[in-house]
């Protein structure tokens, strides 16, 4: 469906702090998580409202909640586990799956190892990962999910391809994309350029 780019101030500058290479775990961490909460505002802005009788200390009032939400947090490990925090401080009563793949280091292709879902085939789906860069971890989580019975899907990353984002929407037209910043392509080794190196060892530290 629709390609959303966040170009908020805030979710920008934090970002560049993320690119720099000086920037070190700790910080990164704390960056994606904030990040992730503030991209959450946009990827659930269509949330609907229904109207609630409340009183408060100084009349009644016809007020707004949310109405039937129902989330799935769905982190493609290990990277998209960095955004989850945020995302469940904005919807603490959102659901967490987890969906196991990392790339082949020679073929680029993702290597699937876990897969563990909530009850519930109507919730909506909120796919977090950090990177999209050839698009093929994220559309085989796509299908994946697809195959279990999931069909409204959204991907939240923070940094995409071009060539990422034309494959997921080419192969799963119906999912919107929520990205802070589509950069200007990969190299030989499938990384995203400019990009931000690897996310799941910037995170992590294990590099
Ligand atoms: C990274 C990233 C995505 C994937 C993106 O994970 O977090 O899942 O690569 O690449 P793609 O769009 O070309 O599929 P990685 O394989 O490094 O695993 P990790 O998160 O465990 O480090
Ligand atoms: N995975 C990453 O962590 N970074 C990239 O640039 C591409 C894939």
């Amino acid at each position: 469906m629709a390609l959303h780019i966040i170009n908020h101030p805030m979710i920008q500058h934090k970002l560049t702090i993320m690119r720099k290479k000086e920037t070190g775990t700790r910080e990164f961490r704390e960056l994606l998580k904030e990040i992730g909460m503030l991209m959450g505002y946009e990827v659930t802005r269509d949330y609907p409202l229904k109207n609630v009788e409340i009183e408060t200390p100084m009349q009644k009032m016809v007020a707004h909640e949310l109405a039937g939400r129902k989330t799935v947090l769905v982190p493609i490990l290990r990277a998209g586990l960095g955004m989850v925090e945020g995302m469940l401080t904005l919807d603490p009563t959102a659901k967490v799956g987890h969906i196991g793949m990392y790339r082949d280091e020679k073929t680029h292709e993702p290597v699937f190892y876990y897969y563990k879902m909530p009850e519930g085939k109507d919730r909506l789906v909120i796919i977090t990962d950090p990177m999209l860069a050839t698009g093929g971890s994220i559309c085989d989580a796509v299908r994946r999910l697809k195959s279990d019975g999931y069909s409204r899907i959204r991907v939240m990353c923070l940094v995409a391809s071009p060539e990422g984002i034309k494959r997921v929407q080419s192969e799963h037209p119906e999912v919107d994309i929520y990205t802070a910043a589509v950069d200007e392509g990969m190299n030989e080794d499938c990384y995203i350029l400019p990009g931000l190196g690897d996310a799941g060892d910037r995170i992590f530290g294990t590099k």
